[in-house]
């Protein structure tokens, strides 16, 4: 079995091909059951979670992979100054059952949720978008101006957080990448002046609000994971033509179950998924005016593209076992 850690699964998930090989995964697609969420009990702190994600590859494809994302929350490591949230991949040979790799889940993670992002972006966002709002400037949201340059000319980065300390570092390590950009505190001024809004925040209240919002617009939001969270309004989603990474974001982000539940919109006002989009059953994005919403939970199918990605680049490059 091959050991990948951190560094190497990082090395082996270059932007470009990982949008690649999520648009052609997304469009095969592959047996994804719905992720199993287990409770475990602490003493003196609040619960932690066991989340299982498994995905397999269909009967018919070669080669066939099977692989698990376990990651463990725990709330309680806020107190210790430890990170809330650590995963683990481990990528089987989908026919044998053979073992065949142990990967960092913690980067598998962040990088195939900032491609799947831009790979949507693909479809959904003008291709003349070149200012980015990032909302958030945490592990995910760092990422986000790299891999929305993979797909578009972005040239200049906006970036809003609550905590201004923070958004000013994740700017000064954009500015020494090269990046022009710069830290906002207005959110109105800058949701309005952006052609890209993405949000990964633990956000409970709407940030992005709709009445900001401009024709023309994208707006990407990957911090909502229970039906409590927020990071945009009302008028956002019904104002917006909505996409969907898959069926799973109807019933974990508050962003649409709120809405869905108020009767405010109903399902048919979700447009597509991304499988839709990418295997060309919907056409995304159908002219400039038109603001588009994408909303993504996360999906073991897009582990088990990323995870597959790094085994096989890794076989490739030699990579001895440990
Ligand atoms: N959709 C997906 O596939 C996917 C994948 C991974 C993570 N996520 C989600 O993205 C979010 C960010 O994850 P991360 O690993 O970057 O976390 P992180 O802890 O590194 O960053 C969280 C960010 O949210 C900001 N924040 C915290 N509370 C806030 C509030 N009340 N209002 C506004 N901003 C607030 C923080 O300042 C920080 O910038 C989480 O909700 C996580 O569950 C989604």
């Amino acid at each position: 079995m091959k050991i990948l850690d951190a560094e190497m699964t990082r090395a082996l998930l270059p932007f470009d091909g990982l949008i690649d090989a999520l648009n052609q995964g997304f469009r095969t697609g592959c047996v994804s059951p719905i992720r199993h969420h287990h409770t475990i009990d602490r003493n003196n702190e609040p619960d932690a979670t066991l989340l299982l994600m498994p995905a397999w590859s269909h009967s018919r494809d070669d080669p066939s992979y099977l692989g698990v994302k376990i990651v463990m929350v725990v709330p309680g490591n806020t107190a210790r100054g430890l990170p809330g949230l650590t995963s683990t991949y481990i990528l089987y040979d989908g026919v044998s059952g053979a073992q065949l790799a142990l990967l960092d889940g913690n980067v598998i993670t962040a990088r195939r949720t900032v491609a799947t992002s831009a790979l949507a972006a693909r479809y959904l966002s003008r291709e003349d978008s070149k200012t980015l709002l990032v909302i958030g400037s945490g592990r995910v949201a760092s990422l986000l101006p790299q891999a929305y340059r993979a797909v578009r000319p972005i040239e200049r980065v906006l970036v809003w957080d609550i905590d201004a300390a923070r958004a000013d570092r994740f700017v000064e390590t954009l500015r020494s990448s090269g990046m022009k950009a710069e830290v906002v505190s207005d959110l109105e001024t800058a949701v309005s002046t952006a052609d890209i809004v993405t949000a990964a925040t633990l956000a409970t209240e709407p940030l992005v609000k709709g009445a900001w919002v401009r024709p023309g617009t994208h707006i990407d939001l990957i911090g909502g994971f229970t039906p409590r969270m927020r990071e945009a309004d009302d008028d956002a989603v019904v104002m917006s033509s909505v996409f969907i990474d898959t069926l799973e974001a109807l019933i974990e982000s508050g962003d649409l179950t709120q809405p869905l539940a108020a009767g405010i919109i109903g399902r048919s006002h979700v447009r597509a998924t991304l499988a839709d989009l990418a295997a060309g059953k919907n056409p995304g994005r159908t002219n400039r005016e038109e603001i588009t919403y994408f909303k993504a939970v996360g999906s073991a199918l897009a582990d088990i593209v990323a995870a597959r990605m790094v085994y096989e680049a890794a076989s490739g490059a030699g990579v001895s076992a440990r």
